[in-house]
C-alpha cells in the first residue's frame, strides 16, 4: 500500500469515525494466507440505528442541493478513487484474495458507476402530461427516495457498493453500507473517500458488523428506512423480503445466478473458449454472471471440451498479489468444501475429470473440466461458486433453451453462434435479464444488470437504474383559466 491513510479502521457514521458501541471488534483476514489484516468494530443494531438517524437527519439539506452540486460532489469522489486505484486495489485483494489485475480493473468497474450517475444526476427528468380537460395540467417530478441501505457482498468488495450508492447519491438520498464482515476494508476505505470529496455529515455511513442478522432487521424494519437494496444469495434475498414487507420497503435484489454458456455448432469454437474462460474463472468462479453450466452442441462437443481443458491448464493459481496469478483462493472453507462437494458429487454421477479437480493447500482449489455432466448433477442446478466448468451435451436448439431455463435463476447468459436469426431466436428464449452474444464478459456501467425469477428484482446501472432510487410524484395544476 502506498498509502496507509486508506485502511480504516473505525466505521463511519454521521461525519465521524467511531467504534461499535459496545467496543466490540472483529478480525478481518487475508484467505490466500490467513494472516490478520486489521480488527474493526462489531456493531449490533442500537449501532446501525443511530446511523439510520444520522441520514435521516441529514436528507432534508441533502435532497435540496441542486443536482449539479450532488453530481459536483460525485465526480469529485470518482477522482479520489481513481486517484487511489492502486491502494484500493490492494487492499481488495488482501481481503478478498481476488488477483490483483482484476482488483485493479474492479476499481475501474466500480468507478465507472460513480462517474455515470454523476452524469444522470443531472437528467432526473420528469414529465408533463396533456391533462383530460382544459382547467388542468398534469406534471410528473421525480424525487430522492429518502434513506437507502446498501447491503453488499465480498465478491465484488469496491464495484457493488458503488453501483447502490452512485445512484442513490446522485437522487439525493443518504446512504448507510453495509459492507460484509470478509471484506469491510474496501468499503470503509470507499467511505474516507466519500469523506475527502465532501459529502456532508450523515449523507455517507459505512456500518460493520458480524450479526448480519440483526443489523439487516433493523435496516428492513426501520422506518426511516426508505429503499434497501442488496447483492447476494437468493435465500438471505427471501429473508430481506420478506422483512421488508412491515414497512413495505422498497427493494432491489441481485440475487444467485445459474448461468448457461452454449456453444453451437456454427460457433467460432476459439472464441467461445477465450469467453469461456473469462466468464467461470472470473474471481475464482465467485461472481453470479459467472458460468455455472456449458452446453456443447454434439458437433463440436469434443473440440471444445479439449480446447477448454487446454486453457483451464494453463491458468496460474495463487496468492492473488503474485505476479501473473490468474486465479486466487476461494473465500472460506465454506466455500471450498462446498466446491469439493459438488465436483465429487458430478463425479460420482459419471461426470468425467479432464482438467483439476484438487485441492491446493489453504483455500486454494484447481480450475476444474468436468466433461459429460448431466441433469441429475448437483452442479446442474445450484450455484457452485468457484472455478469448475461442467460441460453438458446437447443436439437441438430447441432441447438446449429448455435445458438453459430449467433453473429458478434467471440472471446472466451465454451463447455463441454465427446464425444471425439463431441469435435473435436464443437471446428471446433464454430466461434471464442479460445475455451475452459470441460475448463472455458483459458487466458495465451503462447496461442494465439484474434478473428475472429468483434471480432478483430491479436492475443497477444504466439509464434505469436511477428510477430505482427515486418516487415519482404526479401534480395536479387545476383552476387554470
Ligand atoms: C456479482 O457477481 O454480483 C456482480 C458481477 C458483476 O457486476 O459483473
Amino acid at each position: 500500500m502506498q498509502k496507509n491513510n486508506l485502511i480504516k479502521t473505525e466505521a463511519y457514521v454521521n461525519g465521524k469515525w467511531v467504534n461499535a458501541g459496545t467496543g466490540k471488534t472483529f478480525d478481518v483476514n487475508n484467505p490466500a494466507t490467513g494472516e490478520l489484516i486489521a480488527s474493526i468494530p462489531d456493531m449490533n443494531r442500537e449501532d446501525v440505528r443511530q446511523a439510520i438517524d444520522a441520514a435521516n437527519d441529514a436528507w432534508p439539506a441533502y435532497r435540496s442541493l441542486t443536482a449539479y452540486q450532488r453530481a459536483t460532489l460525485l465526480k469529485k469522489w470518482y477522482a479520489l478513487i481513481l486517484e487511489h486505484k492502486e491502494d484500493l486495489a490492494t487492499l481488495m485483494t488482501l481481503e478478498c484474495g481476488k488477483v490483483l489485475q482484476e482488483s485493479l480493473g474492479e476499481v475501474e468497474y466500480g468507478a465507472s458507476f460513480v462517474e455515470w450517475f454523476a452524469e444522470e444526476a443531472r437528467r432526473t427528468y420528469g414529465d408533463v402530461i396533456p391533462a383530460p380537460s382544459n382547467d388542468k395540467r398534469i406534471v410528473v417530478i421525480k424525487q430522492s427516495i429518502g434513506v437507502v441501505a446498501a447491503l453488499t457482498p465480498w465478491n465484488f468488495p469496491l464495484a457493488m457498493i458503488t453501483r447502490k450508492v452512485g445512484p442513490a447519491l446522485a437522487a439525493g438520498s443518504p446512504v448507510i453500507v453495509k459492507p460484509p464482515s470478509e471484506t469491510p476494508l474496501t468499503g470503509l476505505a470507499l467511505a474516507y473517500l466519500a469523506e475527502k470529496a465532501g459529502f456532508p455529515p450523515g449523507v455517507y455511513n459505512t456500518v460493520t458488523t458480524t450479526d448480519s442478522s440483526e443489523v439487516g432487521k433493523e435496516l428492513c424494519e426501520n422506518r426511516k428506512v426508505r429503499k434497501l437494496s442488496f447483492t447476494g444469495s437468493t435465500q438471505v434475498g427471501k429473508i430481506l423480503m420478506s422483512q421488508c414487507s412491515s414497512t413495505l420497503k422498497k427493494l432491489s435484489l441481485e440475487l444467485g445466478g445459474n448461468a448457461p454458456f452454449i456453444v453451437f455448432d456454427d460457433a467460432d469454437v476459439d472464441a467461445a473458449v477465450i469467453g469461456a474462460i473469462i466468464s467461470p474463472f472470473r474471481n475464482s468462479g465467485q461472481t453470479c454472471v459467472c458460468v455455472n453450466r456449458f452446453f456443447a452442441q454434439d458437433k463440436v462437443y469434443e473440440e471444445f471440451v479439449a480446447k477448454l481443458s487446454s486453457a483451464v491448464a494453463a491458468l496460474k493459481v495463487g496468492n492473488g498479489l503474485d505476479q501473473g496469478v490468474q486465479v486466487g483462493p476461494l473465500i472460506s472453507t465454506k466455500g471450498l468444501n462446498k466446491v469439493k462437494q459438488h465436483v465429487e458429487d458430478a463425479v460420482a454421477k459419471g461426470a468425467v475429470l479432464t482438467e483439476g479437480g484438487k485441492e491446493m493447500g489453504g483455500l486454494f482449489y484447481q480450475p476444474t473440466v468436468l466433461a459429460d455432466a448431466t441433469a441429475d448433477m448437483v452442479i446442474a442446478q445450484e450455484e457452485v461458486f468457484g472455478p469448475v466448468a461442467p460441460v453438458f451435451r446437447f443436439s437441438t436448439e430447441e432441447e438446449v433453451i429448455k435445458m438453459a431455463n430449467d433453473t429458478e435463476y434467471g440472471l446472466a447468459s451465454y451463447f455463441y453462434t454465427k446464425d444471425v436469426s439463431r441469435c435473435w431466436r436464443v437471446a428471446e428464449a433464454l430466461e434471464c435479464g442479460m445475455v451475452g452474444i459470441n460475448e463472455g464478459l458483459i458487466s458495465n456501467a451503462v447496461a442494465p444488470f439484474g434478473g428475472v425469477k429468483e434471480s432478483g428484482v430491479g436492475r443497477e446501472g444504466s439509464k434505469y437504474g436511477m428510477d430505482y432510487f427515486m418516487e415519482i410524484k404526479y401534480l395536479c395544476f387545476g383552476g387554470i383559466k
